[in-house]
């Protein structure tokens, strides 16, 4: 990488930030792509006031070109913007700002990214379908978003607690003004068992799987042969969820392709050219040491 006097930054704001696999696949894009942009992580902290709005006032006064932005400021993020397009105003979060000539505008591209690689790599588009999501958090209203959006039949939430899953059913089926949207509790074996029994699509949207932590307790043997099960975890790239379903001859489908192709559309949005997905995805496999 050569940085000079013409050099443009592009990052990613978010607390912790370490973990991020952002810059890996972001510089390696920008390479292939031969545009003079790098792209750094950047540590916002959330415990220090103020802190959010001035680093979105920076993209502004460094003239950056843009930034992603992680958790946990998706969702306060938002009003310090000039503008938010209008899936990301409806999902309540901004994963990627991108800076116009001075104005500062918000997208979401967790949705789109996550049908994106689920149709690439499972065939699956959501027209018609049921879908099934575990968790309630950030990750699922994105999912349960862009699903809805794109036709799905019906979308249920299962969540440890009920009341987010309901909360989360509520307000989206309020802003899409749709009632194809349900919430049940994770320990609610026999909803459980009935809800999936219908499912095209079941994703694990929680950190569930990750190591060191528990595993998705659904039952396996109430799927249908034919459904498509998803997990948004990434490390390990095949959960012991997935291990199980895999094993059971369903369709899987790993976390890697939603983290590739949510920086796919992001590149896409600051450059205008289009993103070298399969040099994005070489280099998140390096950075999981794959
Ligand atoms: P994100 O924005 O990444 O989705 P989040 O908002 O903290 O993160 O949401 C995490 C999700 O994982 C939630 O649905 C959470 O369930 P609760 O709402 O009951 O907290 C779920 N989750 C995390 N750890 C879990 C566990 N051990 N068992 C079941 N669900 C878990």
């Amino acid at each position: 990488m050569k940085i000079t006097g013409s050099t443009k930054i592009a990052g990613i704001f978010g607390d912790p930030i370490g973990h991020t696999l952002s810059p890996l696949m972001q510089n390696a894009a920008f390479e292939s792509a031969g545009l003079d942009i790098v792209f750094v992580p950047f540590h916002v902290r959330s415990d220090e006031r103020g802190a959010l709005k001035k680093a979105v006032e920076a993209i502004r006064a460094l003239n950056m070109v843009g930034v992603n932005v992680t958790i946990p400021h998706k969702e306060k993020v938002i009003r310090h913007l000039d503008w938010v397009d209008e899936d990301a105003a409806l999902m309540g979060a901004v994963n990627t700002i991108v800076n116009r000539d001075g104005r500062l505008m918000g997208y979401n591209t967790d949705g789109a990214g996550y049908l994106e690689s689920l149709a690439l790599d499972t065939g699956l588009f959501p027209k018609g379908k049921r879908a099934f999501i575990v968790g309630a958090g950030g990750a699922a209203r994105s999912i349960a978003y862009a699903l809805l959006k794109n036709g799905a039949s019906s979308v249920i939430i299962a969540n440890r607690t009920l009341e987010r899953a309901v909360g989360l059913a509520g307000e989206l089926s309020e802003r899409l003004d749709s009632e194809r949207i349900g919430a049940v509790a994770l320990s609610d074996a026999a909803a459980l068992s009935t809800h999936i029994s219908d499912a095209d699509l079941v994703v694990n949207t929680t950190s569930l799987g990750m190591m060191g932590k528990g595993e998705v307790e659904v039952p396996l043997a109430s799927f249908k042969s034919s459904a498509v099960v998803s997990d948004i975890v990434y490390r390990p790239l095949e959960t012991a969820f997935l291990k199980k379903a895999s094993l059971a001859g369903l369709r899987c489908h790993t976390g890697l392709g939603m983290l590739v192709h949510q920086g796919a559309i992001a590149f896409e949005l600051w450059t205008g050219a289009k993103a070298p997905v399969d040099v994005m995805r070489e280099a998140a496999m390096r950075g999981l040491g794959l």
